[in-house]
Formats: structure tokens, sequence, C-alpha cells
């Protein structure tokens, strides 16, 4: 008997075959002398449907299986009735091949996202991180499709870095000294000996993967990278993670102009995609009792792909907030030019101003990362950030510092040792050119498309402050 996934079975619509179905039960309904049983394989949104009549020799125990339990059911599929003639099964055998007991935690119906986060090993089952992993598939499936299409090149920077690229001071060290602090190798000053740890000098997990797309981006043209990175930037926000995903392509001969356009054709790719892919998922999820999505949510992705996205300067971004009625919008945070543009003014713009995405180009350099391109008022750097609604800040990236005397003169200002970034510099001085990049981050990507509120929900595995179980 041919096994076949439910996703086949729907989307092919195949009747009138027996096969085999193999998943977890979802619910189990009695009626006199038929049971209906609901199967889910994890291959799509949709159940299964089986009908299993009580002539079957195992019937009793079928008819009393727990929500959970994991089944091989043969049998023949046919059109169902009523209006929507979904096809369902007409089961002939039921193998039980795993049980639960009262103890499953996913019994209730209704389970909150808050003590489905405490379940992180068993919240797959259901339909909801079904749907939200799903989507997570196919949009780094998209992904590598658009890049790969536009002859960008998948890089695998490194994990274990040995510099700060982003100067944010939020690493992670990696250490094999660490483990026995009191036995470990002390300098004069009484501080760790990293001279004599397993890589003979400091080393962190990355923040980014940027400086090394810099390079192959320096050979192959264009880059993009795919991979974890991590902060451990202290923010207990539903918008930050330790550890995240980011997606940083990187390309040759451009300026910050093309890399703009090309983050705004990728983000309206990652719409089309999920709106073809994953339709039903996003679906079910807007569909959720406590989704905190606006209900038109995914007519306002449609209409997102199908427009421009606004472009302002931080300073024209400074001058809309700081004319902004304080009877209608009070900010916490200051809004004159020179100040950080804040969370709340980022969403402000996105959602209240704009009702768009926005690029905020053009930043102060004092808050951004010293590799950004100077602008010739001395006083801002070829930066945008990507807002949108909902989140604020997806999308970090600049055109970078060609140029080896100003790079140099930006790191002396921040006081930063060149000596771990000599091959940095050595882009800089071989061959250099113009070269702009940025990053998405994917978790926020994911939140921004599928409407979930919190990070934690998208990633199977969340790390945050105080949290690395499972
Ligand atoms: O703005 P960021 O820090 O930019 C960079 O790392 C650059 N090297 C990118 C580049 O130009 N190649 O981070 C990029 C994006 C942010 O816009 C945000 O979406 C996401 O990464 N991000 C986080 N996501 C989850 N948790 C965190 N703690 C995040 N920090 C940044
Ligand atoms: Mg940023």
């Amino acid at each position: 008997m041919s096994r076949l996934m439910i996703k086949n079975i729907l989307s092919e619509k195949i009747i009138d075959v027996d096969v085999t179905v193999k998943g977890w039960i979802r619910s189990v309904r009695n009626s006199k002398k038929f049971s209906f049983l609901v199967l889910n394989d994890g291959s799509c949104q949709a159940s299964l449907q089986i009908i299993v009549d009580e002539i079957l020799p195992n019937y009793a125990q079928v008819a009393g299986l727990l929500t959970g339990s994991a089944v091989a059911i043969t049998g023949r599929l046919v059109r169902g009735g009523g209006k929507t003639q979904v096809i369902e099964m007409q089961g002939r055998s039921v193998e039980i091949i795993g049980l639960v007991d009262e103890s499953y935690p996913l019994q209730k119906k209704a389970t909150s996202l808050e003590f489905l986060r405490e379940q992180a090993h068993l919240r797959i089952r259901t339909n909801t991180f079904g749907a939200i992993m799903r989507v997570r598939h196919h949009l780094a499936m998209a992904t590598h499709e658009f890049f790969s299409k536009r002859g960008f090149f998948y890089l695998n920077s490194p994990i274990i870095s040995g510099v700060d690229a982003e100067g944010a001071g939020e690493m992670f060290t990696v250490s094999t000294l660490a483990s026995d602090l009191t036995k470990s190798p002390k300098t004069k000053d009484g501080k760790l000996d990293f001279s004599k740890d397993y890589f003979g000098k400091e080393t962190f997990l990355a923040v980014t993967g940027q400086l090394e797309g810099e390079c192959y981006a320096m050979g192959l043209g264009a880059i993009y990278t795919f991979g974890p990175t991590f902060r451990s930037e202290n923010s207990n926000t539903t918008r930050h993670l330790s550890e995240f995903w980011m997606i940083e392509p990187e390309v040759a001969f451009a300026d910050l102009d093309e890399v703009a356009n090309l983050a705004t054709d990728y983000i309206k790719f990652l719409i089309t995609y999920a709106l073809e892919h994953a339709a039903s998922e996003l679906e079910f999820l807007l569909g959720r009792e406590d989704s905190t999505a606006p209900k038109d949510h995914l007519n306002t992705l449609k209409h997102v792909r199908d427009s421009k996205f606004m472009r302002i300067t931080y300073t024209e971004a400074m001058e809309i907030l700081s004319k902004v009625d304080p009877a209608v919008k009070k900010f916490e945070y200051p809004t004159t030019w020179g100040s950080e543009l804040q969370t709340e003014h980022e969403r402000f713009l996105a959602e209240e101003h704009f009702k768009m995405p926005v690029i905020v180009t053009d930043y102060p350099k004092e808050f951004k990362a010293f590799y950004m391109k100077q602008n010739s008022d001395g006083k801002t750097v070829r930066a945008m950030d990507i807002l949108v609604p909902g989140i604020g800040e997806i999308i970090g990236g600049s055109q970078r510092e060609d140029d080896l005397i100003k790079l140099t003169n930006r790191m002396n200002e921040l006081k930063m040792d060149q000596e771990p970034l000599w091959w940095y510099l050595d882009l800089r001085r071989f061959g250099s050119v113009p070269h702009a990049g940025f990053g998405l981050g994917f978790e926020r990507a994911l939140m921004y498309i599928t409407g979930v509120n919190n990070i934690r929900d998208v990633i199977p595995f969340p790390r945050t402050p105080k949290n690395c179980d499972f």
C-alpha cells in the first residue's frame, strides 16, 4: 500500500484509491457506529478526516485514542459529503504506533502561546506552530531563490569570529578557558589571558557575517549569507533574540540606492512567495483568537507588495516627528536632530504616518557602525534602515566606506584597534570599489508577514536573556 502525505492527497485531489497515511491524531469524535478521526501529518495546514466503522477489530482502542497518538491508517480516499466535498478517508485498518497518556500537555483545545513556549519541544504539533514553521521554511526557500536567480552566490560566513564588527560590544565570548575560571590563566593585571585560550586570542560568536561577506563580494561580485548570528544585548523585548538568523547580501560596484531597491524587491518577493506557498498557513494564523494583527493584514501585505516604499532621510524623519501634535502622539524620547530614532518613532513613521514600509537613510554617524560610507556633510553616513508597520526595523544596511584613509580616520576617531581588522582594510588597499549591502532579520521578517507578535514564536527554540532551555 503506498503511503501518501496529506498535502499531496489534497492538492492532487487523489480519490478512489487505497492508501496509507501516517500522523498524529488531532481529535476523535465517536457516534453510534462510527468514529471520526482527524489526522495531521505536518505536511500541510489541513488535516484528513478518517471515518472508521465499529467492525474494525481494534475499534474500542481506536475510539478511545487521545489527541497526540501516532497512527498509520489504511483506507480508501473518497470525496466527502456536504458543500465542501473535502476529500476524506474510509479507514479499513488503524495501526497504533505510539500512544499518549493523560499527561500529554497539548490536550486542551486552545493553548496560549505563552504556555506553548514552555513546551517548545512539543509545540510544533499544534496547528499554530505547524503553520509558523512551514511559513519559515517557505521564506528560507524564497530567499535562496530570490538571490540565486539574481546571480548572488550563497556564502557561509564563519560563526566564530575575532572581531566586534558592529562595534556594539554585544558579543558572546567563545573560550575553552571559561569552564573553570578559577584555574584559568590570568594576565599580570588579573584579566583572563586569552593568549593561552583555544585560538590564542579572544574570540566571539559572530554578530554579523558582513565583513567576511564584503571580502567575498570583492571576488564573486555579489553574495548573500544566511546564517545564525548572536547578540548578548540585554533586551528582553518581543523583537529581540540572543540567537537569530540574518540574511546579508553584499554587492560590489553598488551604491546605497541600488541595495535599497534590492531590499525592496526582496521584501516584496518574500510577501509574494508566502502568499503563493503558504496562504492557508497565513489565514490560519490571522484567524487565531489571540492574533493581534489587523484583520485586513493579508490585504495590507498585498498592497505593500504592489506599492513603492517610502524613502526619506533621517533628517526628514526627525522633521516629521518633531511636527507631530503631542495631542495626537506623545513620544517618550526626543525628536530633535541628533537624537536616536527609537522604536516608538520607527513604528509611528511606518504604522501611522506612512502606513507603509519606510526606508530611512543618512543617519548621524554616531549611531552607526564604523564601516559606513561617510557623507560630504561630515555628520551623516550612507546608512539605511527599513521600518515596517507593527515591528519597526527589519533591515539595517549601508554603503560601505571604500576609501582607506576615511575608513582608518573613522576607526581612529572611535579609538578602534586596526590590527585585528588588517584584512578588512586590505580590501580598501587592493582594487577597492564602491559596495553596499544590508542585513534582514529573518525572524523580524517572519513576524511581519505572519502577524505573530512575539519573536520567540517564530524561531524553533528561542534564546533570550536567562532563557536557553531545550
Ligand atoms: O542593523 P543590524 O545590526 O545590521 C547588521 O548587522 C549589518 N551588519 C547588516 C549589513 O549591513 N550587512 O542588524 C540587521 C537586522 C536588523 O535590522 C534586525 O532585523 C535584525 O537584524 N536584528 C535582530 N533580530 C532579532 N534579534 C536581535 N537581537 C536583532 N538584532 C538585529
Ligand atoms: Mg540596525
